[in-house]
């Protein structure tokens, strides 16, 4: 049942490039620069005329929603907010009518994710759903939605669901744009060619598993550990951090690479490894200058680098390349390494990866 595989969690990072065509399958159309999403079709017209997104969710679903952020500003042009379930319903959100709110949830079964949709929907919002589970409750609870089709995950610790939450608010960002006139065809016809493709560069991005191992040897001993990136590379960076906490229990944390000089640089000494999302994008210049800080400091950087890069490697202590891509499908890809670091650290250290200790796989209490 694991396919060969020593574990879930590796079988279902190993099946991204599979579940990730499933997720666009039917749903893009490059040729045309067209994008269907048939499950929020009838919301098509409003969509045009909203003034704000709110999504909600939890954990890793969360670090999704702040990527959609990203996209939807991006493209769509329309303000997006991201919160924790657990704190937008507590907290009397101001929600009118024209808000369209957006849950993901892999499970479907996250009880403060339903809890906020209840109040959202009681306060006359549109909700839509990002789920995996087909016919859970909160696809019940909500007006509309778009599953991610990823296929059960077994692992606790959630990894194609993540990548397949990410393909999904990408293909809305991008229904969202063509919707309200933001994007021209000739634009979509390029983004969605090259998001065809992007399951070959997620295979191309796996095979780079006994480098990461060997990385991970060099890291496993340690107790901290930070993540850094800019841009969507920051959700990157954040969702790294938690895959390695819960599952190889060594303390982790994600963080805008530039907030690192306002306080966590205290913590960087030659123990203290670094993880940079570090590709060639627009903040490519100013992540390597937050390189030089590491380095100055002695810290060990392991970067995460697009295929062929010279600057970074001249400063990193190692580097994992990524294909190179539009800025947009950049999560797809630079997740990657950081799920099979994480695996092979919490495997070394002898953890049970696919059932870490004090979590559960849906999170159906508040
Ligand atoms: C982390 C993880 C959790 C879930 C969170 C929300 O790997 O799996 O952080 O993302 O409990 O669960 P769902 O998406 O089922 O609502």
């Amino acid at each position: 049942e694991k396919g060969g595989f020593d574990h879930f969690m590796l079988k279902e990072i190993y099946e991204q490039p599979r579940s990730i065509k499933d997720c666009m399958r039917g749903r893009i159309y490059p040729e045309e620069g067209k994008v269907q999403l048939g499950g929020i079709k009838e919301f098509a017209e409003k969509l045009k005329n909203i003034d704000r997104i709110i999504i909600v969710a939890c954990g890793t679903s969360w670090h999704a929603g702040l990527v959609g952020e990203y996209l939807i500003e991006e493209y769509a042009r329309i303000p997006v907010e991201v919160e924790y379930a657990s704190e937008f319903r507590y907290r009397n959100p101001i929600i009118t009518e024209k808000d369209v709110v957006i849950a993901i949830s892999q499970s479907g079964e996250t009880a403060d994710t339903m809890a906020a949709i209840e109040m959202a929907k009681e306060r006359g919002a549109t909700i839509f759903g990002i789920c995996n589970v087909a016919g859970a409750s909160i696809p019940r609870l909500t007006h509309a939605g778009v599953y991610t089709h990823a296929g059960p995950e077994i692992g606790v610790a959630s990894t194609k669901a993540f990548t397949a939450q990410v393909t999904v608010l990408t293909l809305m960002a991008f229904y969202m744009a063509q919707q309200k006139g933001t994007i021209t065809t000739s634009k979509l016809i390029e983004l969605l060619t090259e998001l065809d493709h992007i399951p070959e560069k997620i295979q191309v991005a796996l095979a780079s598993n006994d480098l990461i191992k060997e990385v991970a040897e060099k890291i496993k001993d340690s107790t901290n550990c930070l993540f850094l990136g800019r841009g969507s590379g920051f959700p990157v960076a954040l969702e790294g951090a938690l895959k390695l906490k819960e599952i190889s229990y060594i303390h982790a944390e994600g963080y805008p690479a530039a907030e690192m000089k306002h306080g966590p640089i205290a913590l960087i000494d030659e123990e203290m490894p670094v993880v940079f999302i570090a590709t060639q994008n627009s903040s490519y210049e100013k992540v390597i200058s937050n390189i030089q800080e590491v380095k100055a400091r002695k810290g060990k950087v392991i970067a995460i680098v697009t295929q062929g890069d010279t600057e970074v490697k001249k400063m990193a202590d190692y580097c994992i390349e990524i294909p190179d891509a539009n800025e947009a499908f950049l999560p797809l890809l630079a997740t990657i390494p950081l799920q099979l670091l994480s695996y092979h650290i919490a495997v070394m250290r002898g953890c049970n990866v696919d059932q870490p200790r004090n979590l559960a796989k849906s999170v159906t209490v508040e």
